[in-house]
């Protein structure tokens, strides 16, 4: 414990001389006070002696002072005002009597302050702006300007005012963000910071595409408009909707920058107009839905049956957008278009869509179009128009031995309607009524089972399901015979001859030869090549005698007949597509007269002969003799006949002759002695 004691006093005794050696010194808290604040300095002079206090060369006041012991001193600054800053210096007069001194200095200051200034700007883009720093602070403040914890520099669009405040010209986007103001105390290591957030707003700008949409009409058509919106903050899109009286047409996108329509109809067509809005302003575009519409042509009838005379009236409405042009086209039967005149007369068009065709002909019947042509593509709808058919025109008749083909110049006018049936009508020329038949248009158009080798009227009318057209032309015809008037020849399909024609009346018996003219009237189209005649006794069981004759024959002669026998001979003709159907004639070879041989008959001829002449020189003779002397047998007949005398004729005697005599018909068998 002593020990401990001794060693304590001894430092004590070397911190004294320490002290007393070394310097005087002034202890504080800090040298800067705040405006206000009180401070203290406390001067430790290390030795005894006689401590004061100046400030600036001046004594101190005396109440600031006070004396705590022998070797140190307090001061005290109250209230601190600027004024009391400077340097404060403490003095001692050591009591071993020498002089020291030590010095201070105080800094009195009013803390930076920002005041009002605001803590955020708002500004548009473009703008030149100002952003204000207010500081106040004493003895005086310096400001700096940074931005993201650097510096900020000037350049040539950012500028330092000389109030502080930061210059930005033309602000855009890119200038945005945290501004600090930092105020510090000049000289001093006194500052305060001052964030200051800057917004760069953008207003609304709105783009669109295509200023014209065109779009065609049809559940299938989805049709969207789309608006290209920038500006800060974020606008929002408003769309001003033509139509808006069914909002569930409309859908969008997320953020409404687009619209979309499905199923577009024609009414969705106008203005649509995007607006895009912030707070700072609002922008919009106009897009212009343009809507076609296919056309559409719609008939008031699909089909028309007119009885010929009668008028024709049909209606077409069209409509699409744009308003599509009507026009009445007629389709021929090979597709083609032709359009029709509706120039005025019978066929025209009334109040702009009514085809009316007055006095409706057979030619007009057919297939017809209504027409609706635009931009948007063109539509037609067809109706047919029915009537009866026409009378034929051109028509000619190839007569056969009991038939007539009708043959046509010119195709038939149907009417519109298919032909179904013709009417054929025939008559004589001593009959009155038209004897008929009908057959389907599919048969050929020929007169059957009429009689051969006679004239006829011949004439026909087509038919189809409406009614039926008018006969054609009446013809005459003759039906094949010998030289058959043939009014008109046609071409004909070949085939095989028409039989040849054999008539009864004009066949010859010379004893047993037989001999018939033979005509052949049509030969098929093609030459006849030969004829085959047959011909044998009219029995059962008799065999066939056949002759060929050329190409060129006009008669038959048959030779060596049997006398009084009935024959039967048939004569075909062939050509190069076959035989005709036969001909056939019965005869009967009469009785033989004479020898029927040229030289008996030559006998008997000669005889005649002279017989005849010798009766015709005895009349003559008689009648002369009567005539100039009045003799002879006819003077005899006249005095026997009359009972007297006629004065200048001679009496003839009694004899068989008159004046003419009798004569018998030369080549005539039946009446040949
Ligand atoms: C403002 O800045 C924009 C780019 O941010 C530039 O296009 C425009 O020309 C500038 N305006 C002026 C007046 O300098
Ligand atoms: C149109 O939109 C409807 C519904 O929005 C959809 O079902 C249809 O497939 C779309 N049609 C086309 C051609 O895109
Ligand atoms: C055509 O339109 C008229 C009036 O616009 C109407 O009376 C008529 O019925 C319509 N015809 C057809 C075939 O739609
Ligand atoms: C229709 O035909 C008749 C007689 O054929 C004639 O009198 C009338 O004028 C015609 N009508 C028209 C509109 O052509
Ligand atoms: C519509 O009809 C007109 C006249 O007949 C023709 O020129 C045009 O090519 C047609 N358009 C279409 C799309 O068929
Ligand atoms: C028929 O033709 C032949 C030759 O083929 C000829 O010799 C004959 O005189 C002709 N007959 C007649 C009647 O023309």
């Amino acid at each position: 414990m002593a020990e401990s004691m001794l060693i304590l006093r001894m430092c004590s005794i070397i911190l004294v001389l320490g002290f007393s050696e070394a310097k005087m010194e002034i202890i504080t808290s800090k040298p800067d006070v705040l405006l206000g604040e009180n401070a203290m300095l406390l001067c430790k002079a290390g030795g005894e002696g006689d401590i004061t206090w100046q400030k600036d060369g001046e004594d101190a006041e005396d109440d600031q002072v006070e004396k705590v012991d022998e070797t140190s001193s307090k001061l005290f600054i109250r209230n601190a005002k600027i004024e009391d800053a400077g340097r404060y210096t403490c003095l001692c007069e050591f009591d071993t009597g020498h002089r020291d001194y030590v010095s201070y200095a105080i800094f009195v200051y009013e803390p930076p302050s920002f005041g009002q200034t605001p803590t955020n700007h708002e500004f548009l883009e473009g703008q030149d702006v100002v952003i204000t720093c207010v500081v106040t602070g004493k003895p005086a403040v310096e400001v700096n300007w940074e931005r993201d914890h650097q510096k900020l520099h000037s350049d040539g669009r950012i500028t330092r005012l000389k109030d502080n405040s930061l210059q930005i010209n033309n602000i855009s986007r890119k200038d945005r963000g945290s501004y600090t103001c930092e105020a510090k105390i000049k000289d001093r290591p006194i500052f305060k910071k001052h964030v200051i957030s800057i917004f760069v707003n953008v207003p609304p700008t709105v783009k669109i595409h295509e200023e014209v949409k065109k779009v065609m009409a049809g559940p299938e058509t989805n049709v969207s408009l789309s608006c290209l919106v920038e500006g800060v903050p974020q606008p929002n899109i408003i769309w001003t909707i033509p139509d808006s009286s069914d909002e569930s047409r409309y859908k969008y996108n997320s953020d409404k920058s687009e619209l979309i329509i499905s199923s577009v109809v024609r009414s969705d067509y106008g203005e649509y107009i995007c607006t895009a809005k912030n707070k700072i302003a609002e922008s919009s575009a106009m897009i212009m839905l343009d809507v076609s519409e296919h056309p559409v042509a719609v008939l008031s009838q699909e089909k028309m049956k007119v009885e010929p005379g009668q008028t024709l009236s049909v209606s077409c409405n069209v409509s699409g957008h744009p308003m599509p042009a009507l026009q009445w086209v007629r389709k021929t039967n090979n597709d083609h278009l032709l359009t029709v005149d509706t120039g005025g007369g019978r066929v025209r068009m009334e109040d702009g869509y009514v085809l009316v065709v007055d006095n409706v002909t057979s030619s007009d019947g057919g297939l017809y179009s209504c027409m609706a042509i635009s931009p948007a593509g063109n539509a037609s709808t067809d109706f047919s128009l029915q009537t009866w058919p026409g009378k034929a025109s051109q028509v000619s008749g190839t007569p056969g031995p009991t038939s007539v083909h009708f043959t046509l110049g010119a195709s038939l006018v149907d009417g519109g309607s298919p032909i179904t049936h013709f009417t054929l009508q025939w008559k004589t020329g001593r009959e009155n009524n038209w004897q008929e038949r009908v057959i389907q248009s599919t048969d050929p158009l020929v007169i059957t089972d009429l009689i051969p080798y006679t004239s006829y009227s011949v004439r026909f009318a087509p038919r189809n399901h409406l009614g039926q057209g008018g006969f054609s032309d009446e013809l005459t015809v003759r039906t094949q015979g010998i030289r058959g008037e043939v009014l008109t020849r046609v071409v004909k399909l070949k085939r095989e001859p028409d039989s040849p024609i054999l008539v009864a009346s004009e066949g010859r018996f010379e004893g047993n030869m037989f001999s018939i003219p033979l005509t052949q009237l049509d030969c098929g189209g093609s030459p006849i090549i030969h004829y085959i005649v047959r011909y044998r006794v009219n029995k059962m069981d008799e065999d066939w005698r056949v002759k060929d004759l050329p190409s060129n024959s006009t008669v038959i002669n048959l030779h060596d007949l049997q006398c009084k026998s009935d024959y039967h001979m048939e004569v075909l003709a062939v050509n190069s597509y076959g035989s005709s159907s036969p001909a056939k004639l019965n005869f009967n070879v009469p009785q033989p007269v004479a020898k029927m041989n040229k030289g008996g008959m030559a006998k008997g001829a000669v005889a005649s002969i002279v017989m005849l002449i010798f009766l015709v020189l005895l009349i003559a003779v008689d009648a002369t003799c009567c005539y100039t002397n009045r003799c002879g047998m006819l003077m005899f007949l006249a005095v026997k006949l009359f009972g007297q005398k006629v004065p200048g004729m001679k009496t003839v005697e009694e004899g068989d002759g008159t004046c003419n005599g009798k004569t018998s018909p030369i080549g005539d068998p039946a009446t040949e002695v």
